[in-house]
């Protein structure tokens, strides 16, 4: 399978058969995740896999219950957010994803950039969170072209705390997303994306240009 193939057949899985993920298998994806590129190389992740369905069911209760003390009396959001932050429960595996924090070599070379509070955090956080995403997208193609499905979950961030502790991860690392990976129960569709038109625009030289044209 070539990477555009992997693109093609990515989609988002949130129900997967009871088999288990072999350690081979989150290995490679995290092998791939690591390759991906980051502001200045810094690699700032880290990834825990966790199989033990003890720990990967206190996971998903532990987002449910900060869920429900979140949303107060509103038991339909309750609901919404549980589903879509807590299925992962049902996972044979899942992935920790754990960033630490970086300085901003651009902020540190424009002096100016520190007269600006807001552009300041911009540079600092961006850059390390972007570069997260990239590892993450990585892991998941490695993981369709191994023949697994994924979902990338970021509402669990609300458990953020608990999570780290279930995982016995501490400072500097702050979790930032969670991977649920399995093989699907079955094959889906996937939603529709839009077509190139819609979202790439070009300017390009006038038809009329030349290398010769002053
Ligand atoms: C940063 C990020 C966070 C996401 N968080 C969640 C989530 O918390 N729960 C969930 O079920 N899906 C989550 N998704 C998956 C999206 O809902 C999904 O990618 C989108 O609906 C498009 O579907 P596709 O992945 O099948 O193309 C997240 C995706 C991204 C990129």
């Amino acid at each position: 399978m070539d990477v555009f193939e992997a693109i093609e057949a990515r989609r988002s899985v949130r129900r997967f058969l009871p088999e288990p993920v072999p350690r081979e298998a989150l290995e490679r994806c995290i092998e791939a995740a690591g390759k991906a590129p980051s502001p200045h190389n810094e690699q700032m992740w880290r990834f825990v896999a966790v199989t033990d369905r003890a720990l990967i069911r206190r996971m998903a209760e532990a987002v449910k219950e900060e869920v429900d003390r979140l949303a107060g009396d509103d038991r339909e959001g309750a609901a919404r957010v549980k589903w879509f932050g807590a299925f992962f429960g049902h996972a044979p595996a899942v992935v920790l994803v754990f960033m630490r924090p970086i300085g901003s070599v651009v902020a540190s070379l424009l002096p100016g950039t520190g007269e600006d509070p807001e552009l300041k955090a911009e540079m600092e956080t961006t850059p390390a969170r972007l570069g997260m995403g990239a590892a993450v997208e990585n892991f998941l193609l490695a993981a369709v072209a191994l023949g697994y499905g994924t979902c990338w979950l970021s509402a669990p961030v609300v458990a953020a705390g608990r999570l780290a502790e279930l995982a016995g991860v501490g400072e500097p690392w702050r979790f930032v997303s969670l991977i649920a990976m399995g093989k699907p129960r079955r094959e889906t569709a996937g939603p529709p994306k839009k077509p190139l038109e819609e979202i790439a625009e070009f300017r390009e030289p006038p038809s009329s240009f030349s290398a010769t044209t002053p």
